[in-house]
């Protein structure tokens, strides 16, 4: 199970309720894929995807709001981030069939929230926090 920890916090209401929505669907993943529930892994992966994706729009738009003068940047950093996500699909269709790729899932899903996707933002906390 991941934990968001005070470290990471944004102090941003909506930022901080979007990376906690995000961690909680990487443990729900990864006790599903723990159980040996897989039918509806792909599913849960494509929602997870989505929301990610909604997240880095949400949140570009704030960083926007709020005149943080490296929005570029970390929406560069954000695009970047697309073709790990397409490989996880990749990983979600071969759950049901490979062990190896369900722990491959689990991994590359701890690592995309807590390193790619939760630190990197830590970078505009204080133009950020008391925001919104
Ligand atoms: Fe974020
Ligand atoms: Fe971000």
């Amino acid at each position: 199970m991941v934990q968001l920890s005070e470290t990471f916090l944004m102090e941003s209401q909506a930022l901080d309720k979007d990376h906690q929505r995000l961690v909680e669907m990487v443990n729900d993943i990864t006790q599903m894929l723990d159980g040996g529930e897989i039918e509806n892994c792909k599913t849960k992966v494509l929602n997870f995807v989505e929301f990610v994706k909604s997240h880095f729009a949400r949140e570009e738009q704030l960083l926007n709001k709020v005149g943080y003068p490296n929005v570029d940047k970390h929406q560069k950093h954000h695009k970047e981030l697309y073709p790990k996500m397409n490989h996880m699909l990749e990983f979600a269709d071969m759950v049901a069939v490979n062990a190896q790729a369900r722990e491959s899932l689990k991994k590359e899903l701890v690592f995309f929230v807590m390193d790619d996707v939760i630190t990197t933002d830590l970078d505009f906390k204080k133009f950020i926090s008391g925001s919104s």
